[in-house]
């Protein structure tokens, strides 16, 4: 064994990488259950793909033949329903996994100095993510999945000047049609697949060349055992980490399981009913509500009226309120990154936050009255000040004593 792995390294370097990376990588010691959703977005991420090539093997991207292909798939396929609930529930598990990720992120201050990319590249991932999300949702050619893309690509054409043309371009055509899901297909299986696959390697390079950060904040890396330069705090993430988290894949496919067993369609939550009539271009569901995920931003879009017929300023704002999260780090100018040492006005903010962005996905996902939009604006206002009015709370709130050592 030992000769063969010689002759591998004088070509290639594995155990360099494995060592770096895994064996010798020192991990803060005091991780505690919000540091296992970055491993389970790795396994949904594998989920996805290999569910995603199955299910490849016997869809068809053809209007005419979508929908039924689907059913096939459900009925017919040896196994195919367990695939295709395994790649409907991992799309709904990618994101409340990604979103827990992130609010990590917001606990710990992950995002601030020396891990400024590694949030970049984590924001990338989220716009891919919800690319992916977005245009596999066509996919079964349900009324949900043409009427979603018909609302969602004609947002595009409200943007001045290029927006019509834009729209069209998107579509392939002048209505979503043929055309569209084949190159949603094209862009579902294979172009966003290879982007978040490199930018996902890309994040963990960046957090491996800093180092992960933990939940006191506090830089490990500033505390080296003089003799042999390893942090004091820090333990190797192979095999403490690895068995650790294989704790969390465990509860998690629990969970996942369960889901696929026993409630795939979660109520109308991960696949929405209206999806189970096969796309009808002459008739409008009455009400058209986009997946879960994506009800928090859908809220925002539909707060903001529309003015001198435009819908623009309300797309603005929905874009807006993604790409705010990625400027974090330079919003926080709060001298301590864990929430444990913040002062009380940041974790009222946080609270603030979610509630607000909780409320909005509920409001996103049921159809509107006057009394819901202006709670909507009201929820906005909060989930735009909370990044807006940053530098001033978080300079002006009180904080308390950063130990030096992890604690635990
Ligand atoms: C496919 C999606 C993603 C995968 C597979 C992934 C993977 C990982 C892994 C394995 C870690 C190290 C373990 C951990 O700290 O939990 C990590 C850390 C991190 N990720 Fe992600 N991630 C994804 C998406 C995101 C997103 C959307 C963001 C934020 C916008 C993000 C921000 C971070 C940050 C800030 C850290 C460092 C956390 C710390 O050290 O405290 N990630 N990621």
């Amino acid at each position: 064994m030992s000769n063969i792995m010689n002759w591998i390294d004088e070509r290639f370097p594995a155990t360099k990488m494995w060592k770096e990376h895994v064996s010798e990588y020192y991990a803060p010691k005091n991780f505690n259950f919000w540091y296992f959703f970055g491993s389970l977005a790795l396994l949904v991420l594998v989920l996805q793909i290999v569910t995603g090539i199955f299910l490849t093997m016997n869809y068809k991207p053809d209007a005419n033949l979508a929908f039924a292909s689907v059913e096939y798939i459900m009925r017919d396929v040896a196994g195919g329903w367990i695939i295709r609930y395994m790649h409907s529930t991992g799309a709904s598990m990618f994101f409340v996994v990604v979103y827990l990720h992130m609010f990590r992120g917001l606990l710990y201050g992950s995002y601030r100095q020396p891990r400024e990319l590694v949030w970049i590249f984590g924001m990338l991932i989220f716009l891919c993510l919800m690319a992916e999300a977005f245009l596999g949702y066509l996919l079964p050619w349900g009324q949900m999945s043409f009427w979603g893309a018909q609302v969602i690509v004609n947002l595009f054409a409200s943007i001045p000047v290029i927006g019509p043309d834009l729209s069209v371009f998107i579509r392939g055509d002048f209505v979503v049609s043929d055309a569209t899901l084949n190159r949603f297909f094209a862009l579902h299986v294979i172009a966003v697949p290879l982007v978040l696959l490199m930018l996902v390697v890309a994040h963990l390079i960046a957090l491996h060349e800093v180092g992960s950060n933990n939940p006191d904040g506090i830089e490990i890396k500033k505390n080296k055992d003089p003799k042999t330069g390893i942090p004091l705090d820090g333990i190797p993430f192979h095999p403490y980490y690895t068995v650790k988290d294989i704790l969390g894949v465990a509860v998690f496919l629990i969970v996942f399981s369960a889901i696929v067993f026993f409630a795939p369609e979660m109520n109308g939550y991960f696949l929405e009913y209206n999806n189970f009539i096969p796309a009808d271009p002459l008739k409008t569901p009455p009400h058209i509500a986009p997946v879960w995920y994506f009800t928090p931003f859908y809220a925002i879009l539909r707060a903001i009226p529309s003015f001198a017929g435009t819908q623009v300023w309300g797309v603005l704002a929905m874009g807006a309120a993604v790409v705010i999260i990625a400027f974090l780090p330079w919003l926080d100018k709060s001298p301590v990154k864990s929430i444990r040492y913040r002062g009380p006005i940041y974790k009222l903010a946080l609270t603030l936050f979610i509630i607000a962005f909780i409320g909005l996905g509920i409001l996103g996902a049921i159809p509107s009255t006057e009394m819901r939009t202006l709670l909507a604006q009201a929820l906005s206002f909060v989930y735009f000040g909370f990044f807006l009015l940053m530098p001033w709370y978080t300079k002006i709130d009180s904080t308390k004593p950063v130990p030096t050592r992890v604690t635990g």
